[in-house]
Order: C-alpha cells, then sequence, then structure tokens
C-alpha cells in the first residue's frame, strides 16, 4: 500500500502493545459486549469453569485481538495464540491444544482461514475437551483420544460468513464489534496521548477522531504520525492547527478517506464509469491486492455510503461524485 495507515509492520506491533487496554474498564466502547463479557466471566469464576468459547467478529482494527487479551487478563489465566493459516498439520494444533493448562484461552485469529481438517479435530476438543488423534505408520495406526483441560477458545475473524456453521454452532457466546463514535475515538486517543506523555488538546484530539473511519487503530496510528511532526517541529503538545497541517500533508481529507480510497474511487468513477465493476478489476487498476480492497477499502466506503455493492459489482453512488467533485454524467 503507498500510504502505510494499515501496514501491520513488526514496529507497529510494539507501538500497539504499549497502548492497548489491558481491562474491561479501560476497554473504550462496545458497551453490549462489555456488559455481557463481565456477567460471563464473573459467572465462570464463580462456577469454577472454563469460560464457554467466545467467537468475536468484525472489521479489522476494532479491537478483537485486545479484547481477547483482556478476556484472559480478567479470567486471571494464561493465553496462548495462533493463527488460523499457521496450524497446517493436526501435530501443530495437537502440540497447541496439549500446552493448555485449566481455564487457559486460546487466541485464534483469522479462524476462518483454519484448514477444514483441523477444524474437525478441534470440535471434540471443544465440545469435551478432548483430542483425538491417530498415531503410528501405514497399516498400523491406531486412534488415541487424550484428556484435556477444560480451556476457552476466543475465536476472531474479520469474515464472519467464511466460517462454517458446525463451528459457528460451537462458540457459545458469538459478538459482533461495531464501528465507534466520534466520542469514544476522542477518548481512546486521549488515553493514547496520556500513555504516550504527548498532550494533546480536546478539539484537535476530535479532529481527529472524526478522521479514523471509527476505527481506534486508524485513530492511534494518524495519533502517532501527527506526533511525529509535533516532534519534529518541537511543540511540546498537539493542537488544532498542528492537526489540520499533518493531516493536509497525510492526504486524509475529513472523511477520514486516504489516497487509497480516493484512488478507488478515483479509479471506479473515471475508468469504469461509476460501475458496476468487480472489486478484483478495480484492485489491479490501482495496483493493490484484492484482499486488502476487500477487506479494509470497501467495507468503510460502502458504510459511509460512498459505493453500494450490486449482484453486477461495485457502483458508485452520488455521495463519491461529490465528494470528489465530478459531475456525474447520464448513462
Ligand atoms: N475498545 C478499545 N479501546 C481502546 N483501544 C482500542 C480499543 N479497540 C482497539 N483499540 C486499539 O486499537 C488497536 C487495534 O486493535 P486490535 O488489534 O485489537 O484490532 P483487531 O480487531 O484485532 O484487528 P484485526 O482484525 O486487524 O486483527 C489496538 O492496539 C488498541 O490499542
Ligand atoms: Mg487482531
Amino acid at each position: 500500500m503507498n500510504d502505510n495507515l494499515f501496514d501491520q509492520s513488526y514496529k507497529e506491533e510494539e507501538f500497539d502493545k504499549n497502548i492497548r487496554p489491558e481491562t474491561l474498564d479501560e476497554y473504550v466502547g462496545q458497551k453490549e459486549i462489555k456488559e455481557n463479557l463481565r456477567v460471563f466471566i464473573k459467572a465462570s469464576k464463580l462456577r469454577n469453569e472454563a469460560l464457554d468459547h467466545v467467537l468475536l467478529y468484525g472489521p479489522p482494527g476494532l479491537g478483537k485481538t485486545t479484547l481477547a487479551y483482556i478476556i484472559a487478563n480478567e479470567l486471571g489465566v494464561h493465553i496462548k495464540t495462533a493463527s488460523g493459516p499457521s496450524i497446517e498439520k493436526s501435530g501443530d494444533l495437537a502440540a497447541i491444544l496439549s500446552s493448555l493448562e485449566e481455564g487457559d484461552v486460546l487466541f485464534i485469529d483469522e479462524i476462518h482461514r483454519m484448514p477444514r481438517f483441523i477444524e474437525e479435530i478441534l470440535y471434540p476438543a471443544m465440545e469435551d475437551y478432548v483430542l483425538d488423534i491417530v498415531v503410528g505408520t501405514e497399516g498400523n495406526t491406531r486412534n488415541i483420544r487424550i484428556d484435556l483441560p477444560p480451556f476457552t477458545l476466543v475465536g476472531a475473524t474479520t469474515k464472519a460468513g467464511d466460517i462454517s456453521s458446525p463451528l459457528r454452532d460451537r462458540f457459545g457466546i458469538v459478538e459482533k464489534l461495531n464501528y465507534y463514535t466520534t466520542e469514544e475515538l476522542t477518548s481512546i486517543i486521549m488515553r493514547t496521548s496520556r500513555v504516550l506523555n504527548m498532550p494533546i488538546d480536546l478539539d484537535a484530539a476530535t479532529n481527529l477522531a472524526t478522521r479514523s473511519r471509527k476505527t481506534p487503530r486508524i485513530a492511534n496510528r494518524l495519533f502517532k504520525r501527527v506526533r511525529d511532526f509535533a516532534l519534529v517541529f518541537g511543540d511540546k503538545k498537539i493542537d488544532y492547527d498542528l492537526t489540520m497541517n499533518s493531516l493536509a500533508r497525510l492526504k486524509v481529507d475529513d472523511y477520514g478517506l486516504d489516497s487509497v480510497d480516493i484512488e478507488y474511487l478515483e479509479a471506479l468513477i473515471k475508468k469504469f464509469n461509476g460501475g458496476p465493476v468487480g472489486a478484483a478489476t478495480i484492485a489491479t487498476s490501482i495496483g493493490e491486492e484484492v484482499s486488502t480492497i476487500e477487506d479494509v477499502v470497501e467495507p468503510f466506503l460502502l458504510q459511509e455510503g460512498f459505493i453500494k455493492r450490486t449482484q453486477r459489482g461495485r457502483v458508485a453512488t452520488d455521495l463519491a461524485y461529490e465528494h470528489l467533485k465530478i459531475p456525474k454524467k447520464n448513462k
């Protein structure tokens, strides 16, 4: 991507770790989810049982991974992590499962990308805390069953639709994360500013919040960029003017659309006459990965009403034409 607001580089991960809230109280917004989790966590502790398996889904950067760590922290247990595509062999899963201690959280990110046969090994593990594996060599194999300690599987996915229904049905708690309000994002930015020890004025934080695509990850990244400008220009705090100047330099507009969004919309309108056109075609024409377009760019453009999804492909809305100040041709 030519703009690295979405980069998952190592440094970004370190940065994420530092500013990640660690308790439900610190976790901003998602009120219903927090209330539910508080009850379920408390009940599981009272019963002295592992918490039911939890599936968290929603667009990137809304706080699924953060919440998984918080759940383990609130339960007072360890967390082991894996990601769907990284579990390739049954032995990989067996190794992770047999390393768990009673009550632990196993967090599987991108759980929709787990191979189907791995999923099938997971079913009895989720339901009865047992692992059925085949040992031995060809012609001389036998099935053995290993008991596992009770544990909680926390699965996260940006694509709930891609999860098979047998897997989905085995989660007792299923929660969808929603986009954040400006107030919530403002409070996330104020918190990050405290943690990183770089004060920001409230009006500046609010302005950043409105351009963060309703997403905490982006709010924090914008904050970080503006902090760089403050540092270079020797300002001891971030004020409104500095924020406006920095955002202009970063080419983030009032809707929070960045250069990739704009390129996408321009291609859709200018090259494809406003659509309908397929995501893959647009992706190729602007030199982006289809997955970036489908997972990151389009969800926000759809949600904000800049594009519509039709059976024949993506279509630019009137709002997109207005925003880019391109007159709509009669087709
Ligand atoms: N509710 C929240 N309160 C405060 N900060 C948050 C909240 N949600 C997310 N964040 C911040 O946003 C960053 C991104 O969140 P996180 O990595 O948990 O998102 P995600 O949903 O797992 O994204 P992905 O789908 O890309 O894995 C975190 O580093 C965290 O600091
Ligand atoms: Mg995550």
